[in-house]
């Protein structure tokens, strides 16, 4: 069955489907994107996935090419199309299409919109969760904004090769000041001895992540301690736990950083705990089914 993409207006195959080489999006990196976990069937916290999309579209004065609820019935649509019932649903909006330069395109130019879906293989997170993954850590080049999801990511696609080329699934950035930003393309998280955890505040340093939040939320529920601050590497390296969590990745165990094992080498029973509780804890919107 060939994939189908949404492209403005249409549902194509991929091999149909394109944009135009004057892009913003594809000439700029002058576009927003946001990716969502699809989960049995259903798009997981849509509504907070589209609250960010709103906040990143006003940051860069962007306009929703279609209606909010047309959006949300667009990723419906795709998702089913793709008959995916475990996977990733991938939405982008650029500034549109114009001649290059630099200053925004003259008022009315339509902003591109592309939605795409595929599939997981669920053996691939079953094992990062009962194994846990190893990170390794790059200093932080990115640009001042990286609060506003943007598909400019040069700095973290040369930061998760590097994670790849050494054998780790993921590249914790760190700051001038020897502190965990966060990763190449997830939160990071550790757990002190105190079974607390911390996590650095959402400030214009790291994407406020959707998962962030609804672990965040699950935790306090359940009576856990979450510290917002930042940490630093070394802390990092004598945590109790560490885990990673993200649309793609849900939450991953971390047990090594760099050459430093972290407890035991094994998933922690906080990170773990968390991991198998996390669907039943997040908003979970229907989708059409096929
Ligand atoms: N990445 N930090 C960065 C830099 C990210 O790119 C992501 C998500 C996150 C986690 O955010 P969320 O929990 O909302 O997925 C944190 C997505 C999955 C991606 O680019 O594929």
């Amino acid at each position: 069955m060939s994939r189908i993409a949404y492209v403005n207006g249409r549902y194509l195959p991929h091999a149909e489907a394109n944009v135009h080489i004057e892009d913003r999006g594809f000439q700029f990196a002058d576009s927003v994107y946001e990716v969502c976990e699809v989960w049995r069937g259903s798009i997981v916290d849509m509504t907070r996935h589209l609250d960010r999309l709103k906040r990143s579209l006003g940051e860069l004065s962007i306009a929703w090419p279609v209606s909010r609820r047309a959006l949300e019935a667009i990723l419906r649509e795709v998702v089913s199309r793709n008959r995916v019932t475990n996977g990733l649903v991938y939405l982008q909006i650029t500034r549109g299409v114009a001649r290059r330069d630099f200053n925004f395109p003259k008022p009315g130019t339509m902003p591109t919109l592309v939605v795409t879906s595929r599939s997981i293989n669920p053996a691939v997170p079953k094992k990062s969760t009962e194994d846990g993954v190893r990170v390794i850590t790059t200093p932080d080049i990115r640009w001042g904004r990286v609060d506003i999801k943007t598909t400019g990511m040069t700095a973290q696609v040369l930061a998760k090769e590097t994670a790849v080329r050494a054998g780790a699934k993921e590249a914790w950035m760190v700051d001038r000041d020897d502190r965990i930003t966060e990763g190449s393309s997830s939160t990071a998280w550790i757990i002190d001895g105190e079974g607390t955890l911390i996590t650095r505040p959402t400030d214009m340093n790291i994407l406020p992540g959707i998962t962030r939040m609804a672990i965040m939320d699950y935790a306090k529920a359940n009576g856990m301690k979450v510290e917002e601050r930042p940490f630093t590497l070394e802390e990092a390296r004598g945590a109790r736990e560490a885990f990673i969590t993200s649309a793609s990745a849900t939450l991953t165990p971390v047990v090594q950083i760099d050459d430093f094992v972290i407890g035991n080498g094994k998933p922690g029973s906080i990170a773990s705990g968390m991991r198998a509780a996390f669907h039943d804890g997040v908003e979970k919107l229907p989708v059409r089914h096929y």
